[in-house]
């Protein structure tokens, strides 16, 4: 008789993300009239630039021809993206990392979820609270959480890493020495940095204990403070202690397109046996690659005309986050973040999911209840600055109605 993951049943709830979507939905059906604003979920709204749209379809228009046509390509990416990737990416921000140490993949999303499978079970894993969901549970599927426990609003065998006002939302170094160690900088969900000495202790850390830091780098295109880093690479040692994600839907709106990378330096190695190889062995046994198409649209991401394009979407975005930011505060809003990310983290005292139903309720305004994202969430909310302007204006007007 066959039996299930019964890690599968440690899992609290449906995904964060998929409890918001049906509240929507319920609230939609029983008030079809009213016309809510959604600044819940991280989904972009601009449409993609014309570059990308360009490169979308020569890319099309030459897999119809013989000569143009691309069957199934490497698994780890083609090489035309792998290395405008280090070139951008990394070269140019003096970050030895090169283009056969970038796997190509599907989305940042997946390999976050996807990575744990190359560590042993007994691993120690180490989450900032609040936290991106996927790191936490793809490790509670895995079975290295232990069970839930009510008590500490959270896993028993996880190391949560509490990101407070009283440290500036960037962890402290846990008591007990973790393994695999997440962050995520400019973070999701408070939308707050880390400087780069910040970020280099956390790799002198890392190096020192044999730990291993898995860097999700996800909306480093919002960054606009120099002394923030924009990879763990510009951090000396992190060769030897790091790995980083990134993706392609914040920084040119892929979201739909689905397009991402993960680098593991070759340096990583335990006991003779690199990171590398494994990731490798994995990706190759388990995926056959991004779509030709898609990867033709990364590339056009890293043209001259495609960067222009792109800056000025970010920019757009982060006058949303601006809007949104100065409104709250002036209405007497404690909020952070929304600087150098997408993300506003505003302050609701007492409240978390009880102010997702009351702003939804009430003004038909869709956040992210900060308790979604962890014990240490609770009494904040997430507003993204993904939305057109006129919805994020409409929305603080709304909000500062209350
Ligand atoms: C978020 O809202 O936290 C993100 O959009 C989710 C994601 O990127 O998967």
């Amino acid at each position: 008789m066959y039996k299930i993951n019964e890690n599968y049943l440690n899992l609290q709830g449906s995904y964060l993300f998929s409890t918001i979507a049906r509240k929507i939905s319920d609230y939609q059906q029983a008030n079809p009239e009213k016309k809510i604003i959604r600044l819940g979920i991280g989904d972009v709204t601009q449409p993609l630039a014309p570059s990308i749209i360009r490169a979308l379809h020569n890319a099309v228009d030459e897999m119809g021809t013989a000569e143009g046509f691309h069957g199934y390509g490497p698994e780890q990416g083609y090489a035309f993206l792998r290395e405008a990737i280090a070139a951008n990416d990394y070269q140019a921000r003096g970050c030895d990392i090169s283009p056969d140490e970038i796997f190509i993949s599907d989305g940042a999303k997946c390999d976050v979820g996807n990575i744990q499978e190359i560590f042993s079970i007994d691993n120690r894993v180490a989450v900032c609270d609040p936290v991106y969901p996927v790191y936490v549970d793809t490790n509670v599927m895995a079975g290295r959480s232990g069970s839930y426990s009510a008590a500490i609003g959270g896993f028993e065998n996880l190391i949560y890493m509490p990101c407070t006002e009283a440290n500036g939302f960037v962890p402290e170094f846990p008591k007990e020495v973790p393994d695999l160690i997440y962050l995520c900088f400019p973070n999701n969900p408070t939308g707050m940095t880390i400087t780069k000495s910040g970020l280099q202790d956390w790799v002198d850390y890392a190096n020192l204990h044999g730990s291993i830091i898995l860097y999700d780098a996800a909306y480093e295109a919002y960054i606009s403070d120099p002394d923030v880093p924009h990879s763990i690479y510009e951090c000396d040692g992190a060769r030897t202690c790091a790995i980083e994600m990134h993706s392609f839907s914040k920084n040119a709106g892929f979201t739909g397109l689905r397009l991402g990378y993960t680098v593991i330096p070759k340096d990583l190695n335990r006991n003779g046996v690199t990171l590398h190889s494994l990731w490798d062995r994995r990706h190759g046994t388990r995926y056959n690659g991004a779509p030709y198409i898609v990867q033709k649209a990364g590339e056009a991401v890293y043209s001259e005309q495609g960067k222009q394009e792109l800056k000025a979407q970010i920019s757009y975005y982060m006058n949303n986050a601006k809007t949104i930011r100065e409104g709250l505060s002036a209405a007497g809003y404690t909020v952070y973040g929304g600087v150098n990310a997408p993300y506003i983290w505003l302050k609701v005292p007492g409240m978390s999911w009880d102010f997702f139903d009351y702003l939804l309720n009430t003004v038909q305004v869709v956040g992210t209840p900060g308790q979604g994202f962890g014990a240490a969430g609770e009494g904040f909310f997430r507003l993204t600055a993904f939305g057109t302007y006129e919805n994020s204006v409409e929305a603080l007007a709304r909000i500062k109605s209350l």
